[in-house]
């Protein structure tokens, strides 16, 4: 039996319980999905983190499993708070690159950020990629990998590792700056060190690691800071390809993606799901790394960075691992600027959070994540585009679905009578001349709405959360490219026609409100916290009437099977 629980996705992923935030681990193994995530069991805010993991067998249907049982302590904290797991990412090691398993067999290997510092160390980075490997996805096992590693002080001098250091670092591949690898004479003696990041930046994290078949390699982005390329035969010995101090971003990805319609492929750079930037990837001077196609701007060329989610609430994104090139994104749903109490910044000191929220309510879990989509690039009359769209599998969750062709006026409102606030639309139209704005209103009481509406004169698509609550409930504002946002705010981005007509799509579930536009290559994510009987709709045309083909369905909720 569930809780009644005043804000619980249905259709989309949520943690039963405890605060969550990145996406993490996401691989396709045996016929399931895993999916882990950044977890912290305990309480509503972020806090010593581990990961979380969920296994469905269509995208949909998730099972989330208990932690710590399943893991044996493998990315589950240290007792003493100073081993805390990050992001970071799965693969398959489908022909046992690693060793891990037995012959002819493979088996999972993650690849994550272990945050904190041991004891007896101080100072420099706190950051390190660690590997652990699996068989079934569920019991993980870190390797001893015996590197030969130092650490040096703040004033420069060289330590030998005590034992519970050298167990701390047993199945680190990519250690921070401080901890460097030793270069020792015959007899043993410390002669020198080489640190595995040459950036020696102490933001070294979130590794997404994908399988380079131009290369014969596993390739690693990793980030937090400045972005930085490995390659590995093993998954165990990394070394320094490229390092992109001008991309700094967290968890950072590339997609190899098909162009629709032709068989060339790009390399899409990710950068925390916030940009993306289209290009390839390259050895470049000896060394592999992603040149990004430009465009001719103002201050001559420029790489074309392009927004991969125009409203603030995706962050974080990562796709599953899966051998047959179907790549499957997901995003955290949220955002750091108001989702914890410790993480809020903002100018006017209110104080409202996602955490404040759900403590008020009474409610047990802050974190859910963005409607899975499926990525390719498609090219469009302004070039190149990346496309997101929400996998075909949610298709099972319609149930009443009602599609009819209509003329829209400002009088007109197919959807009236209907109360829901967990479903699916979409419509097609195409303005007449002097058609001002098409309108959808969602999750409306008398006093509160989100407007999903478009504007034909400027071709700007609006996603309004303004109006969606009253003002001293709202969340926090937020900091987004040195601009600040209010979270009652109007979200928008430009939406060009094709042949003449408009076409969105427009999900809702309980308190999230997705768009996709533009054959999938504009998206909005915005949370919204909707009053009970907030749960009206309301569809109608500014100006001259307006030719519209729609659909609508309730979806069905995966979470009470
Ligand atoms: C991004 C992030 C990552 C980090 C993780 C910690 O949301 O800050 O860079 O690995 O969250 O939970």
């Amino acid at each position: 039996e569930q809780e009644e629980e005043a804000y619980r996705e249905q259709y989309h992923f949520s943690n039963e319980k405890g605060w969550s935030n990145d996406p993490n681990g996401m691989v396709y193994y045996n016929g399931e999905w895993h999916l882990f995530f950044q977890y912290y069991p305990d309480g509503v805010n972020h806090g010593p983190m581990s990961w979380g993991h969920a296994v469905s067998k269509d995208l949909v249907h998730w099972a989330e499993l208990d932690i710590p049982d399943t893991f044996n302590a493998a990315l589950f904290p240290s007792e003493d708070g100073t081993r805390r797991h990050f992001s970071g990412s799965a693969v398959y090691d489908k022909d046992n690159t690693s060793g891990f398993f037995k012959d002819g067999q493979g088996g999972l290997v993650a690849v994550w950020t272990v945050a904190g510092r041991p004891a007896g160390m101080s100072g420099g980075g706190s950051q390190r990629q660690a590997i652990a490997y699996s068989t079934d996805g569920i019991h993980w096992v870190e390797p001893d990998l015996g590197y030969d590693r130092v650490y040096v002080d703040r004033d420069g001098n060289i330590h030998e590792l005590t034992e519970k250091q050298k167990d701390y670092y047993k199945n680190v591949v990519l250690s921070e700056y401080n901890v460097p690898l030793a270069v020792r004479d015959a007899e043993g003696n410390i002669i020198g060190t080489t640190s595995q990041d040459p950036l020696n930046n102490s933001a070294f994290r979130d590794p997404k690691v994908f399988w380079h078949e131009d290369s014969k390699q596993w390739i690693m982005a990793v980030a937090g800071g400045p972005l930085r390329f490995y390659s590995s035969p093993d998954l165990k010995t990394w070394t320094a390809q490229a390092m992109q101090d001008d991309i700094i971003t967290e968890c950072p990805e590339l997609y190899y993606l098909p162009v629709e319609g032709t068989d060339e492929y790009k390399y899409v750079l990710s950068e925390g799901g916030r940009w993306y930037q289209i290009g390839d990837f390259k050895e470049v001077d000896g060394v592999w790394t992603f040149v990004p196609d430009t465009m001719n701007g103002p201050t001559g060329d420029v790489p074309l960075r392009l927004n991969m989610n125009y409203a603030p609430d995706a962050y974080a994104a990562q796709s599953f691992y899966k051998e047959d090139g179907r790549v499957v994104m997901v995003q955290w749903m949220s955002n750091w600027s108001y989702a914890d109490n410790s993480t809020v910044r903002q100018p006017d000191g209110s104080k409202v959070t996602l955490e404040g929220i759900r403590k008020m309510l009474g409610e047990k879990h802050n974190g859910q994540f963005t409607l899975m989509a499926d990525l390719s690039v498609v090219r469009t009359p302004e070039g190149l585009r990346l496309k997101q769209t929400p996998v075909a599998e949610y298709d099972q969750m319609k149930n009443l679905e009602v599609k009819d062709d209509i003329v829209l006026d400002d009088k007109s409102n197919p959807l009236e009578g209907i109360h829901s606030q967990q479903f699916q639309f979409e419509i097609e139209f195409a303005p007449e001349k002097g058609t001002e704005k098409v309108v959808l209103e969602v999750l409306k009481n008398k006093d509160y709405q989100t407007t999903i509406w478009y504007d034909v004169n400027t071709g700007i698509l609006h996603v309004d959360r303004s109006k969606s609550m009253a003002a001293e409930q709202a969340p926090a504002d937020h900091m987004q490219n040195g601009t600040w946002f209010k979270f009652l705010q109007d979200y928008t981005a430009p939406v060009a026609m094709t042949n003449g007509k408009i076409k969105l799509k427009v999900f809702v579930d309980n308190y999230s409100v997705e768009v996709y536009a533009g054959n999938d290559t504009i998206v909005l994510t915005e949370l919204v916290f909707p009053y009970k009987d907030a749960d009206l709709l309301n569809l109608y045309a500014v100006g001259t009437p307006v030719n519209a083909t729609y659909s609508f369905a309730t979806m069905d909720s995966y979470r009470k099977d």
